[in-house]
């Protein structure tokens, strides 16, 4: 029957995003995976979970370097009144979503790409 076809097709589908979504690297650590790095590449030989920005800054140098990377952006995330104190960790958190950390005082903070140029 064409309904039960495609009922087939709809569950073959979803079962297809369902397979790209379980695929796709997400968050920080699962991107540098995917990338090609091992675990020891950030956390070292230390314990898991005692990890700071400078296992970061091992390969992307400093607040200062991204901050070019990300120059088109309106507020830039890594040039700012918080760049100084901010740890990268406090955005980019290995295995959890990133984060806004500017969201604790402004409500709304978004960071944009400026595509007008
Ligand atoms: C891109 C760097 C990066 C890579 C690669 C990475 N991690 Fe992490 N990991 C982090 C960061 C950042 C934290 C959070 C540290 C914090 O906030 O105190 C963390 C935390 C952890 C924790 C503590 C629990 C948690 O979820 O916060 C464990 C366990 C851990 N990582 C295991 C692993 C394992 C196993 C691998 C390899 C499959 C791995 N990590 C690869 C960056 C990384
Ligand atoms: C061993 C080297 C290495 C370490 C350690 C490392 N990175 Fe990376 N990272 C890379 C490379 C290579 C790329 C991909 C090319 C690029 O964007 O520079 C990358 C990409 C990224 C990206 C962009 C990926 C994306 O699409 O979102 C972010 C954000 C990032 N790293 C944050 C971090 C943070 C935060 C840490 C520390 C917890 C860290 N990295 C540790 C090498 C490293
Ligand atoms: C205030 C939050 C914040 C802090 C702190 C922060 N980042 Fe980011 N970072 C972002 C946002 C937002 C982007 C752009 C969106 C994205 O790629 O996730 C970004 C993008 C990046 C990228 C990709 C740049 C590109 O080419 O598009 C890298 C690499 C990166 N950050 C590394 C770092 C490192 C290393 C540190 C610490 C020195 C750091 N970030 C600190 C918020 C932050
Ligand atoms: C501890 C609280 C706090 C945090 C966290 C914080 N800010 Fe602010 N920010 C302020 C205060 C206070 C002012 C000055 C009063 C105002 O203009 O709202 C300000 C002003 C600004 C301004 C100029 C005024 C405006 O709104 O355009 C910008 C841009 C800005 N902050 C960006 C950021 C970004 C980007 C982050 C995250 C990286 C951040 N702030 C995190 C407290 C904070």
């Amino acid at each position: 029957m064409a309904c039960k076809k495609i009922t087939t097709l709809v569950a073959a589908v979803l079962m297809l995003c369902v397979a790209a979504l379980a695929e796709a690297p997400v968050f920080t650590a699962d991107k540098h995976k995917a990338a090609g790095f091992k675990c020891e590449d950030c956390h070292g030989t230390a314990p898991k979970d005692s990890i700071d920005q400078t296992a970061c800054l091992k390969c992307h140098e400093s607040m200062k370097a991204v901050a070019k990377r990300t120059a088109d952006m309106d507020p830039n995330p890594h040039d700012n009144h918080m760049s100084d104190q901010a740890s990268c960790l406090d955005c980019h958190h290995g295995h959890r979503a990133n984060e806004v950390m500017c969201s604790q005082c402004h409500q709304d903070k978004k960071f944009e790409r400026n595509t007008k140029k």
